[in-house]
């Protein structure tokens, strides 16, 4: 149920602490990989060894593991996890994460994970009815944080009322619906273009531009979080998906990007194409074998016009396959994005203008427009490369879907 999904599972100090092993074996059976964060105090509670044996994974509970020294990443273990669950969360953990403090691991993970956080509060009656708690707790909830509602019943304290932490066996019911809930696009088939392409003009140079394959590379892994089947092509790119699921096929220049697209296009019955290159437009007509002479004279390049891969995979587009394309303008961003549509015979175009500041290459934010055929533009805010992504895919979705 849970297969390739990769949960970090959150430990705070709470008597609770013990219903973890449970909900760990259950997530672990399920097929999820389990990487356990525990805040100091969680350790008095339950041991790392019972849950680095039922994880199979190390438990992660200092900035540097004190045995040989090794960093360990918040931001990579945020960017690794497709959910990011802290069962038991005590009161303390709750108001450090609503005000933003970052003193322990678990925390600093909280800070920077890029994935939705689920959070399953376990606490006396009185602390969890307390107006701080509360406060903190509605706080949470307006970031997104998915709280799992503890139980009324007997609390450890030997009073009864609400504040038990959920069941391991709801909270995987909780967490499994979560998935199938994101797994809106499974069994979809999407192939993407991404990236720059490089075009040589000899065994040395080349020309290119400024693609980073950043926003390739969120749609791809938005769609595969959404349970799609993706296939990325893609340029030049230190940039890669972090999805294991997404296949990657990496190409250099325009005309093996073409070859790659087609190839798969033509043999796949594919659902969407997105086509978020930076393809170039031009390349050199013969790329000369031997690296070519400084002269003082000037040197003249001859350049022929690549294939349009959209354009190409627009004629050849079958009925309810869904075209996406990308126009990345510094002037007349509006009549362009319809024009595109058109000639690429595209569903939808995604236009970006260089003009404004902290869109287009290389950023980490986007702000885009989104230009359809049959409904009026919207323009979108500045976002964050991956929330343009998740914009994006929600488009795509109800596209595919209708
Ligand atoms: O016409 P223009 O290059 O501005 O169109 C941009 C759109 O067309 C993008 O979606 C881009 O990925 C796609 N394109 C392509 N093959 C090319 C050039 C552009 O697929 N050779």
């Amino acid at each position: 149920m849970l297969a390739g999904k990769h949960i970090l599972l959150g430990i705070t100090g709470s008597i609770a602490a013990y219903k973890a092993a449970a909900l760990a074996r259950l997530l672990v059976k399920a097929g999820a990989q389990v990487k356990v964060l525990m805040t100091p105090m969680a350790k008095r509670f339950i041991t790392p060894l019972t849950m680095a044996t039922l994880t199979r994974n190390p438990i992660l509970v200092d900035f540097f593991d004190p045995e040989n020294g090794a960093w360990n990443s918040h931001v990579s273990l945020g960017c690794w996890a497709d959910l990011y669950l802290i069962a038991p969360a005590s009161a303390n953990t709750l108001a450090k994460m609503a005000t933003g403090v970052a003193d322990n691991l678990l925390l600093t993970t909280y800070l920077s994970a890029r994935c939705p956080v689920m959070a399953a509060p376990a606490m006396d009656l009185d602390m969890y009815m307390h107006d701080a708690v509360r406060s903190n707790l509605d706080t949470l909830g307006k970031r997104g944080v998915i709280l799992l509602e503890p139980a009324s019943g007997e609390l450890a304290s030997g009073l009864s009322g609400k504040g038990r932490m959920m069941e391991p066996e709801d909270i995987m019911d909780r967490v499994v619906s979560f998935f199938a809930a994101k797994g809106s696009l499974s069994s979809r088939k999407i192939l993407i273009t991404s990236g720059p392409t490089k075009e040589a003009i000899d065994p040395v140079r080349f020309i290119s531009n400024h693609s980073s394959g950043r926003m390739g590379a969120a749609i791809a892994d938005e769609l595969a979080s959404r349970g799609a089947d993706v296939t990325v092509v893609s340029g030049p790119s230190p940039v890669r998906p972090s999805s294991e699921a997404v296949k990657v096929v990496d190409v250099v220049s325009a005309a093996q990007m073409y070859e790659a697209f087609m190839s798969l296009y033509s043999s796949g019955d594919f659902d969407a194409a997105v086509f978020c290159a930076a393809v170039a437009d031009y390349s050199p007509s013969e790329a000369s074998p031997v690296k070519l002479k400084k002269e003082d004279s000037s040197l003249v390049l001859k350049l022929s016009p690549t294939k349009d891969i959209a354009f190409e995979a627009g004629k050849r587009k079958r009925s309810g396959c869904v075209h996406v394309g990308f126009a990345l303008e510094t002037d007349g961003g509006e009549d362009s994005a319809r024009d595109k549509m058109e000639r690429k015979n595209l569903d939808m175009v995604v236009l970006n203008s260089l003009t404004d500041e902290g869109a287009g290459f290389g950023c980490p934010t986007n702000k885009v427009t989104f230009f359809y055929r049959n409904a009026p533009e919207e323009a979108m805010p500045l976002k964050s490369k991956q929330d343009v992504a998740s914009d994006l895919a929600d488009r795509i979705e109800k596209l595919i879907l209708c």
